[in-house]
């Protein structure tokens, strides 16, 4: 039985993939040993096995006992630790959260769904370094995978709508804190039926501007507004997220590089909104060809067991096409199939996915899978 090292099990990350790792059985198929960057010694988890004390996440030694390394510890854990590790001779397989070695030649990107084809050849060539994508990316990816297998895409652009979940655990908190300051600013004038929406309304405005907002973890207020940038500002006029989606999406294709032909142009803007956990995109597709809007659905309907179409109704699309119904749920709704007028061969589509699920922890369960069959 393979022993495997999990590191940040602790966080929101880490602890979907613990939730998801136990309701598959995955830990029956392993020898797991929990490390820990703060409480070495300490009590690993209940669904621990034999090892039942914490390892020290820093290491070396106790690392590379380890044949599979699981890390949602973050970049930073990634950066110290994983040169270190192969400097000392460690040849395991490495599965990672982060994004540090997304683009390193010696890394694949993991979304079996979408390119286990990828991943058996890079397994074949002795690949070890196994990275989970962005999570808008992946969900992209999921919901138009067999447009991709098809090569039915010239190009698209992802418009993005972010929940907070993708920002981290404290801006999800800092998000409800930041309704709840709100509504209790105009809580006595909302309870009274007769009071003048528009005087509510400057109570909002002057709250979110004031200084009661908390706004520690995203700097302005997002709960009743939005926040038009996603990490870092690359000096181009496109932000990192915005950069991830090309590049991201082409690696994780098997394609050339943006850029380079035979590539698939990914863009869009990248927007952070008042969601807790589901990323959603409006994308705007150019076919390779003008297909009828039946077989599209049909196309991407085979993508993968998880792909939902929803169909272009308004009944369906806000029932089924939201961060409310999809939280939680490993399917990958996309809807809003139409042509534009712009031609037969654009076409609209809008998407919804669990940014904790296959945007962050599946994937990387799902690779371990791949290396126990
Ligand atoms: N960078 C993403 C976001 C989450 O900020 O929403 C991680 O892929």
């Amino acid at each position: 039985m393979k022993t495997v090292g999990l590191v940040g099990w602790r966080g929101m990350v880490g602890s979907v993939l613990m939730q998801r790792m136990q309701e598959e059985n995955d830990f029956a198929l392993i020898e797991p040993v929990f490390f820990s960057t703060s409480n070495t010694g300490g009590a690993a988890p209940s669904f621990a096995k034999n090892e039942t004390t914490l390892k020290d996440a820093t290491s070396i030694d106790d690392l590379r006992k380890c044949d599979i390394i699981i890390t949602c510890q973050g970049g930073d854990y990634t950066n110290d630790v994983f040169p270190k590790l192969r400097a000392a001779g460690w040849d395991g397989y490495w599965i990672d959260a982060a994004s540090s070695l997304r683009m390193k030649d010696d890394a694949l990107i993991v979304l079996d769904p979408v390119n286990l084809d990828v991943i058996r050849n890079g397994l074949k060539k002795g690949v070890k370094n196994f990275i989970g994508g962005n999570c808008t990316v992946s969900l992209m990816l999921m919901a138009l995978g067999g447009l991709f297998r098809e090569n039915l895409i010239e190009w698209t652009t992802a418009m993005t709508y972010q929940a907070a979940s993708g920002a981290g655990a404290q801006n999800m908190r800092e998000l409800l804190k930041q309704m709840g300051t709100v509504h209790d600013a105009v809580a006595d004038k909302l309870a009274n039926p007769s009071s003048a929406i528009l005087d509510i309304d400057r109570g909002v405005i002057d709250t979110m501007r004031g200084d009661a907002m908390p706004i520690d973890h995203f700097g302005v207020p997002l709960a009743g507004s939005l926040i038009p940038w996603i990490d870092k500002d690359l000096g181009n006029g496109m932000s990192k997220e915005e950069w991830k989606g090309g590049a991201e999406a082409n690696k994780i294709l098997g394609k050339p590089a943006m850029g380079e032909p035979g590539c698939v142009p990914v863009d869009g803007l990248c927007v952070r909104i008042g969601a807790m956990r589901c990323h959603s995109q409006a994308l705007t597709i150019k076919l390779t060809k003008d297909v009828s809007l039946d077989e599209i659905e049909a196309i991407v309907a085979s993508g993968n067991d998880w792909v939902k179409v929803v169909p272009n109704t308004r009944d369906a699309s806000i029932r089924d096409l939201t961060p409310t119904a999809v939280t939680g749920s490993l399917h990958v709704p996309v809807g809003r199939f139409r042509k534009l007028a712009m031609g037969g061969e654009y076409l609209s589509a809008f998407t919804v996915g669990d940014q904790l699920l296959w945007g962050a922890a599946e994937p990387l369960r799902r690779m371990l899978r791949i290396l126990l069959d």
